[in-house]
């Protein structure tokens, strides 16, 4: 049943897309002084290393991160996204690659605070081990992180269901990331059950999802759904690396939906996503949409890259 690794996926461009993403989602939640909590139902391992084991059988990277690494100007963006990898790899090469997890606790603040949840016995081993060593390197550089226990809590629980006791936050702000494997279709009906449930106790939310298309059209209805749950608003971004491959296999093309997004994330994307396509972009398949509208209504606007 849990057969899914994200290893075997790390850094590749769908990664790209959801951790650049993921980072201008937490910096704008930190421009303001109160604190917020960061929710993230599939966390994942935290961090992965990309010359050894899984990540380097398939090196799904090459398809992401390692299109970027080395490019001489990226744009703001990208550049945050670009360093933050960077300081995880102080020797100048690409070894290691964050997942979520890492991602906000870098980016997170002292008062802020993060509920990560791991089905996966292994990977929820992975992910208390990788945070544990973490606080003992910021130990040893004389920077000890005393509330790191309250302020950063891991669950080897189903993150569907655990949500629900952790909304609404006490600060009232928050950001929930949904990144399920997908690998059986009632994920689709969970992630929509799920987020239902979420903005009914936590209106003002800003809620992530990450979803694959496929060549099935679970992922199509489940983005038609998702606009019409009861947000604010809602963003779909989605980036395509090439056609799809003659037999089907294969991920080339993956989104974000984001219920109330900031009200920034859209012209940002709109400067990123045609470079992005430029950098990852194999084919003259590639290209990206950028979609967004209030909930419950028909507007939308749409730009194809
Ligand atoms: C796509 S990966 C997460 C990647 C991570 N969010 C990141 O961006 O680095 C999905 C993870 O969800 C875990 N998982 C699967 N079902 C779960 C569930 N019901 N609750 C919590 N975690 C689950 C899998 O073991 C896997 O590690």
């Amino acid at each position: 049943m849990l057969s899914y690794r994200h290893a075997f996926h790390a850094g590749n461009h769908a990664d790209v897309l959801k951790h650049a993403v993921l980072i201008q989602l937490l910096r704008y939640l930190g421009q303001k002084d109160a604190p917020y909590m960061y929710i993230d139902t599939h966390a994942g391992a935290g961090v992965y290393a990309l010359d050894s084991g899984y990540a380097a059988k398939n090196a799904e990277y090459e398809t992401g991160i390692a299109r970027l690494w080395n490019r001489e100007k990226l744009s703001e963006p990208l550049e945050q996204y670009r360093q933050l990898i960077k300081e995880l790899n102080p020797s100048g090469q690409l070894r290691y690659y964050p997942g979520s997890p890492y991602i906000a606790d870098k980016i997170a603040r002292e008062s802020d605070r993060l509920r990560l949840f791991e089905l996966h016995p292994a990977d929820g081993k992975l992910l208390q081990e990788n945070f544990r060593k973490l606080e003992a390197h910021e130990a040893a550089q004389g920077r000890p992180a005393p509330s790191r226990g309250k302020r950063v809590m891991v669950y080897k629980e189903d993150g569907f269901n655990g949500l629900k006791a952790l909304l609404p936050p006490p600060s009232r702000r928050g950001l929930v990331l949904v990144d399920p494997p997908y690998e059986v279709k009632n994920d689709y009906r969970r992630v929509l059950d799920t987020i239902e449930d979420a903005l009914q106790r936590f209106a003002t939310g800003i809620y992530a999802v990450w979803y694959p298309i496929l060549q099935r059209t679970e992922s199509h209805q489940m983005q038609e759904r998702l606009k019409r749950l009861n947000a604010h608003s809602w963003l779909d971004v989605t980036l395509s690396i090439s056609a799809p491959l003659p037999d089907g296999f294969g991920l080339h093309s993956s989104g974000m939906f984001i219920l109330n997004p900031p009200w920034t994330l859209e012209p940002m994307l709109r400067t990123m996503m045609p470079e992005l396509v430029q950098i990852l972009g194999v084919d003259q398949g590639a290209g990206f949409t950028v979609k967004s509208g209030e909930s419950n209504s028909s507007q939308s606007s749409r730009k194809r890259g």
